[in-house]
């Protein structure tokens, strides 16, 4: 049994505490810290646990095993550090941090601690994106020859307007793509393999007074030659499902959310039809992937995060790295960067190497 203290009593610091209720046995929230009392204290009363004002105060308390990261997203460094530096294990938002040097000085402080460090990128345990991975592993689609991934949703001037942190550069550290298209472009790269070139345009269509992007398109290359197209927007108003197409020389798949959406692959010696199938054969139904619906009153799907957090516990009880570890993060958060750094610049970029010409 871990107990657990979060950090940052915002909009995510609830859907901790709650997904923590769902894992009896395994978690016990003891604790949470806001920037001053308020969501603090509210948060507390709510899941009957103590609470504190800061960050300090509640990485002192040596009844804690481990802390989730809530805090705005170009903090999770500093925070996530100081509670590895406290002895605490830490589960820390999507995405890593907002900047590389930041999220290496913490997977720099989880190494030398021998702590475990996690990263909520949460939909990586969707079944139908576990299936979409071990199928691709398996080779049941062939050689990968492209993918398209598209998160076309809305945000209103409201949302950015409810935290100071939301949409600056500092803090929140990009915007449709590190913010909300995360998650597809982590599953993207995760399902295709390592991304090598990034070419890319970023715009800011429909909202005013932020410092971010709210719509992006890139063109991605991959280790093998696959290509890729992104689209990340919050400007599609009423905001769409988030899709993912991968396609290969033996077979495509499609999910949508959290659902496979569409799967076809061709069998074992059979050659195929010289023009395809187009809309024949797709799989998909006979597919026992969806998740449960279980929804966190904020509307966010809760399965994904209480198995992710089920995970996190597991690795620290067994010694290992959970499936999200801070080295997979890191890889979606220097895509991410290649990207911002290729719509900056009008060149392709290297995510491994951003700075190079
Ligand atoms: N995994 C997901 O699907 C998902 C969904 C939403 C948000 N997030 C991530 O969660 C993080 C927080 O987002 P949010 O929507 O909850 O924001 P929010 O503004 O609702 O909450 C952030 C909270 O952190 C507090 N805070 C700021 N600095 C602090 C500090 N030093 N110590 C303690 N508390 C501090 C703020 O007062 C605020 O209450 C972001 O990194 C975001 O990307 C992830």
């Amino acid at each position: 049994m871990l107990r657990f203290g979060i950090i940052g009593a915002g909009v995510i610091g609830g859907v901790h505490a709650r997904t923590l209720a769902r894992l009896p046995g395994r978690a016990a929230l003891v604790a949470v810290a806001g920037h001053g009392p308020d969501r603090a204290r509210a948060l507390a009363a709510e899941h009957g646990c103590d609470w504190h004002a800061t960050a300090r105060e509640l990485l002192a308390r040596p009844d804690l095993d481990a802390v989730c990261v809530c805090v705005p997203s170009g903090l999770h460094a500093e925070v996530g550090e100081a509670a590895l530096r406290a002895g605490k294990h830490v589960l820390v938002e999507k995405p890593l941090e907002v900047g590389l040097e930041a999220a290496d000085r913490l997977l720099a402080a989880a190494r030398s601690t021998g702590l475990t460090l996690g990263v909520v990128l949460q939909h990586r345990f969707d079944p139908a994106a576990r299936f979409l991975y071990d199928s691709v592993r398996a080779g049941a689609l062939g050689g990968l020859t492209s993918a398209h991934a598209e998160v076309a949703w809305w945000r209103s001037q409201g949302y950015y307007d409810s935290g100071q942190w939301r949409g600056t550069g500092r803090l929140d550290g990009g915007g449709a793509v590190m913010n909300q298209g995360v998650h597809t472009l982590d599953l993207l790269q995760w399902v295709m393999g390592e991304a090598v070139e990034v070419t890319a345009h970023t715009a800011l269509l429909a909202h005013r007074g932020i410092d971010v992007e709210d719509t992006a398109a890139a063109v991605i290359r991959f280790d093998g030659g696959a290509l890729a197209t992104v689209l990340a927007t919050t400007a599609a108003y009423p905001g769409r499902t988030a899709r993912l197409a991968v396609h290969g020389d033996r077979g495509s798949a499609v999910l949508d959310d959290d659902r496979m959406a569409w799967f076809h692959t061709r069998a074992d010696g059979d050659s195929g039809d010289p023009y395809g199938a187009y809309g024949a054969g797709d799989r998909s139904a006979d597919l026992p992937l969806r998740y449960e619906d279980l929804r966190d009153p904020t509307g966010l799907p809760a399965a994904p995060h209480r198995d992710l957090l089920a995970d996190f516990c597991e690795a620290v009880e067994e010694g290992r790295p959970p499936l999200v570890s801070g080295e997979e993060a890191r890889r979606s958060l220097a895509l991410t960067l290649a990207l911002y750094a290729s719509a900056r610049t009008g060149r392709p970029v290297r995510p491994d190497r951003p700075g190079a010409p």
